[in-house]
């Protein structure tokens, strides 16, 4: 109804309720030179948009389960990022895609039913190749008024009936179980934008033998 002018406007209108979008893209990591980031359920690509800003260099892929993607990328945006849309992530693999520096996954867990997370995560590990990559995954913590109204959003504005929140805990403990060898860390995010959380997930340094 209100078409691609206006529609984004709404959309970044909206989405300020639950979440600072600039708040989330400063916690993230430091990310390496031209590193290509894979973004797991890039949705309209707001994120996108502001990584790019900040970090020209970044090769971007948004791939999305839905057939509609990237529709509020800038025109900027627009012409640097490869949209895979209506693709999974085994498809992504299969169809030789490139193992990403980075894998980003922004509000997309609370998205995917409760007994498919396992699974999930194992398409995560399946995408990564044998160079050390970091995976990135913000979503909202249960137990806060804001993340019960988020809920509602969902389930009653975007209409996905299946959405669950999830614990950062509980991410932590399927991404750490999927990804052996990663270690898990906590940013800043939930302290400065709650109920919003950011955990990052990146291969252990090996313990060096006493001498
Ligand atoms: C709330 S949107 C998040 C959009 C964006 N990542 C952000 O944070 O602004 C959730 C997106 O995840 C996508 N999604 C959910 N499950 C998925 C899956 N298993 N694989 C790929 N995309 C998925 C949905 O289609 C939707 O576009």
């Amino acid at each position: 109804v209100l078409g691609p002018r206006f529609f984004p406007l709404a959309g970044r209108w909206y989405r300020r309720i639950f979440v600072d979008l600039d708040e989330v893209v400063r916690c993230l990591p430091p990310l390496p030179s031209g590193a290509l980031v894979l973004d797991v359920g890039g949705g309209d690509g707001e994120i996108v948009n502001r990584l790019l800003r900040q970090r020209p260099d970044l090769r971007i892929v948004m791939l999305d389960r839905n057939p509609r993607l990237g529709g509020s990328l800038d025109d900027e945006a627009r012409r640097r990022v490869v949209l895979k849309a209506g693709t999974s992530l085994s498809e992504y693999r299969g169809a030789g895609g490139q193992p990403p520096d980075a894998v980003l996954i922004s509000d997309v867990v609370h998205h995917v039913p409760v007994g498919e997370r396992e699974a999930f995560f194992a398409d995560v590990r399946q995408v990564l190749g044998d160079a050390p990559a970091l995976v990135i995954v913000k979503d909202v913590e249960p137990g806060h008024f804001i993340s019960w109204l988020s809920l509602m959003a969902d389930r009653y504005v975007s209409g996905d009936r299946q959405v669950a929140l999830v614990s950062q805990d509980e991410v932590e403990r399927l991404a750490v179980a999927a990804l052996p060898g990663f270690a898990s860390e906590r940013t800043a995010l939930l302290a400065r934008n709650p109920p919003n959380y950011c955990s990052v997930f990146r291969p252990a340094p090996p313990l060096t033998a006493p001498e």
